[in-house]
């Protein structure tokens, strides 16, 4: 990564007043971290191992700039919807270089994939193997396995343990009958997926992840006639929210292929597909601050909350998964930043909507301040929801000349409220 590039992505206070001129609140993505993440994780992969390919989980962020952006610099775009294939079509990506997820996929979704050549596809059921032969595919398929390992992060981000909805286990033997059943269904089976968890600090759980499954192919695949050709351990690389500290990309990367080279040659292509670690950091969420209350409270004897003019619909991360940012303030006119005081920063939606609890902001922060909440390039715009009836904000990228795009726009009235239908006769 070029030393001058930052890891993450901080705004200046004049690109704060810059982009404050868009409206607020607003996401900010930054096109060089971007590119520099997606990089690391490219060379990282080429220095561990011999046959490598990359996807973006675009789940993280599925705006289409990011997209282009994503497989411009080589990824493969792993979409779990048909909404995010055509977001991926959208932004003129070659169908092609997109493969599909999701544990319970329709036939209408699987028709679509099919019809638009996409690239991979990655089975999660019985069900979706017979709908598959039914629609003659042969397509590359991969097998989503649950290793039955419990990687230790969030539960509702916790995914490879034998107690998921999420693909075939290994441990009952559904596994290999799913092999079995790609056979007899002359289905084009290449590889192995699993993907055990989000936000991942110890790559214990995915190195043991890739090795399970790895095994798996190596021992199941040859039984029924197929050759192991990929084996892709998902994505989970954890990032800096609130003073975590991941592993570094190369480091992680190196640690997963030394473990996966003790079950399988580095011919097999070995894949990885993260989402957050490659878009996490290169996003900052811009609001503008509305009003400022001390209150009495039984545990702090004051408590001070800074109302903001977003929250729960477009980060929906604290209240889910009790998730914890770092922020800071520009004020709207230059002015000595005084001490910092424990503030409680409130969204503007129903519910408690607490953004951040007691996180530490300049005490002389007043109605009309801005506050910049790092690290929401992933999991926040995709995330978004209309609660509330608040509009979407837009997203704007930082191109590499420092030059400012919109590359989202914020929701209409007109898109808010398009969907009503009134019957006529209602009184
Ligand atoms: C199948 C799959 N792959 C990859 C990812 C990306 O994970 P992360 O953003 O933690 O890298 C996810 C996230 O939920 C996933 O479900």
């Amino acid at each position: 990564m070029d030393a001058s590039l930052p890891d993450s992505l901080r705004l200046s206070d004049e690109r704060v007043r810059e982009i404050a001129q868009w409206g607020t609140p607003i996401y900010v993505l930054d096109e060089a971290i971007i590119r520099a993440k997606i990089a690391q994780y490219r060379d990282a992969l080429a220095l561990s191992w011999n046959s490598t390919r990359l996807g973006y989980a675009s789940k993280a962020n599925s705006t289409s700039a990011v997209l282009k952006i994503a497989a411009s610099e080589g990824c493969w775009i792993d979409v779990a919807s048909e909404g995010e294939f055509r977001a991926a079509l959208l932004a003129g990506i070659d169908p092609a270089q997109c493969y599909a997820h999701g544990n319970n996929k329709s036939r209408v979704e699987l028709e679509f994939a099919l019809a638009q050549g996409i690239g991979m596809i990655v089975a999660d059921s019985f069900e979706e193997i017979s709908l598959l032969a039914s629609l003659g595919s042969k397509t590359p398929l991969l097998l989503r396995l649950a290793p039955g390992v419990d990687p230790k992060t969030h539960g509702k981000i916790s995914t490879g343990q034998d107690d998921t909805k999420f693909g075939f286990n290994v441990s009952d033997g559904s596994g290999r009958r799913a092999v079995e059943a790609c056979r007899d269904a002359g289905l084009n089976l290449i590889g192995v997926h699993c993907h055990v968890g989000s936000q991942l600090l110890d790559p214990t759980a995915q190195i043991t992840g890739g090795e399970v499954i790895a095994q798996f192919g190596q021992e199941v695949f040859p039984a029924f006639g197929f050759e192991l050709q990929l084996v892709n351990v998902g994505g989970g690389l954890g990032v800096r929210h609130s003073g975590e500290s991941p592993l570094a990309i190369q480091e992680y990367c190196q640690r997963v292929a030394d473990a996966i080279r003790a079950v399988v040659s580095d011919q097999v292509i070995l894949m990885h597909e993260p989402g957050r670690s490659l878009v996490a950091e290169a996003g900052v969420t811009l609001y503008s601050v509305g009003n400022v209350k001390d209150v009495p409270s039984r545990s702090h004897g004051t408590r001070r909350y800074v109302a903001v003019d977003g929250g729960l619909a477009d980060n929906p991360r604290p209240a889910l998964y009790g998730a914890k940012y770092e922020l800071a303030l520009t004020p709207s006119e230059p002015r000595k930043l005084a001490e910092t005081q424990a503030s409680t920063i409130s969204g503007r939606h129903c519910e408690t909507d607490k953004l951040f609890e007691d996180v530490p902001l300049p005490g002389c922060v007043r109605a009309g301040d801005w506050v910049q909440v790092f690290g929401t390039g992933a999991y926040n715009s995709s995330m978004a929801s209309n609660y509330n009836r608040y509009p979407r904000p837009a997203t704007v990228l930082i191109r590499l000349d420092g030059s400012v795009s919109e590359i989202q726009r914020a929701e209409t009235w007109e898109q808010v409220l398009g969907r009503e239908a009134l019957p006529e006769d209602l009184v």
